[in-house]
């Protein structure tokens, strides 16, 4: 069975403007040791989705299920989630001073982690705390224990972060645009350091990230979210040389480097919608270059295309991979892609 199995979860906000429909009926499943990479354009519920599962989206109305080691982790009470939260599920946010307080020193943070969550000494926890800051690549973390967050670099806050959210062996790390603050070199590494740890702690992690190089670089299974709701899961070999639905094409044609030196990117054509007045049938269909009449009227459901891969689009299944006006440009962009993946 799945470590995390989420069920037509949908997250909505009551604002002034409407009902803001975040997510709209996602389900996926996250395997123990196995890494999930959610993708999709800014806004399109990425955050929401998983801060919903960890009890952090306030205010919000929230259905389905989110069954994690076989509890619902939303009909959890406060204080049971707050036991989950940190010790079997550990969150990495794109800003480490959202987890880090400035005020205290980064060693005594972790130690606080460790000690609100189990029965150890101060010294042992400090002890952990250490090997967790050498883990991640502190220098000289016993020394360095006693610094305050800023006198740490970007990429080390974003490491200690990460030896902070590792101090209680969670079973599942969430990790939201974990390097998007980071320069390109700190980025690889840290993206390198999870993999390691993932594997060293055989833990599940879901990565969140708009860059299909990091998705190229580390997820098995991927998950493509549009305007609230999951459009394409795959796992990344099929995503990358097969993917059926046209917003995944159009996301594999405007990655950066995807087009040849003398072509242009092709990003997709147009705006995400509102996620208070959606477009009727697909959501997509204002910016799909293969619309068809039904797709103005009918949602498309997620469909199977082949065994783990589903698609939510009404163009017919055998499609995949196909779809691409200029067989040339799609033909790059996957190469783009499969560069990494070897
Ligand atoms: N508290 C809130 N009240 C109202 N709307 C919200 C709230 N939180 C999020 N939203 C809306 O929900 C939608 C999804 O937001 P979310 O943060 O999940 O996007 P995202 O995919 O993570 O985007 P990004 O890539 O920019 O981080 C957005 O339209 C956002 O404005
Ligand atoms: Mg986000």
């Amino acid at each position: 069975m799945a470590l995390l199995q989420v069920r037509d979860l949908t997250v909505s906000f009551r604002t002034s403007d409407g009902l803001v429909q975040a997510v709209r009926g996602v389900s996926f499943d996250v395997q123990k040791g196995r890494t999930l990479g959610i993708v999709g354009e800014s806004g399109s519920g990425k955050t929401v989705c998983t801060q919903t599962l960890l009890g952090l989206t306030r205010g919000a109305e929230v259905g389905g299920t989110a069954e994690f080691d076989g509890q619902d982790l939303l009909t959890m009470t406060s204080a049971q989630l707050r036991r989950v939260r940190g010790a079997r599920i550990a969150a990495i946010f794109q800003d480490p001073l959202s987890s880090l307080h400035p005020l205290y020193r980064v060693g005594w943070q972790i130690v606080e982690m460790i000690r609100a969550h189990e029965r150890v000494s101060k010294p042992a926890a400090r002890a952990r705390a250490i090997e967790l800051l050498d883990l991640v690549g502190i220098p000289q973390a016993a020394s360095r224990v006693d610094d305050y967050p800023h006198e740490f670099s970007g990429g080390m806050r974003q490491r200690a972060m990460i030896a902070m959210a590792l101090a209680l062996n969670p079973e599942l790390i969430i990790a939201d645009e974990p390097t998007t603050a980071l320069d390109a070199t700190v980025q690889a590494q840290v993206i390198d350091l999870l993999q390691r740890l993932r594997d060293e702690f055989d833990s599940a992690l879901i990565i969140i990230t708009h860059d299909l190089g990091v998705i190229a670089d580390m997820a098995d299974q991927v998950l493509v979210m549009y305007a609230g709701k999951a459009v394409e899961i795959a796992d990344r070999r099929t995503l990358f040389y097969l993917p059926h639905h046209p917003y995944t094409q159009g996301l594999l044609e405007s990655i950066p480097g995807s087009a040849g030196v003398n072509e242009k990117l092709r990003p997709i054509p147009g705006q995400p919608p509102s996620l208070i007045n959606l477009p009727s049938g697909c959501a997509f269909h204002p910016r799909c270059r293969f619309v068809m009449d039904r797709c103005l009227t009918e949602i498309p459901e997620l469909r199977t295309v082949e065994r783990g891969h589903l698609s939510a689009c009404h163009l017919p299944l055998d499609l995949t991979g196909l779809g691409s006006a200029d067989d040339s440009a799609r033909q790059q962009a996957a190469d783009a892609g499969r560069e990494k993946i070897g």
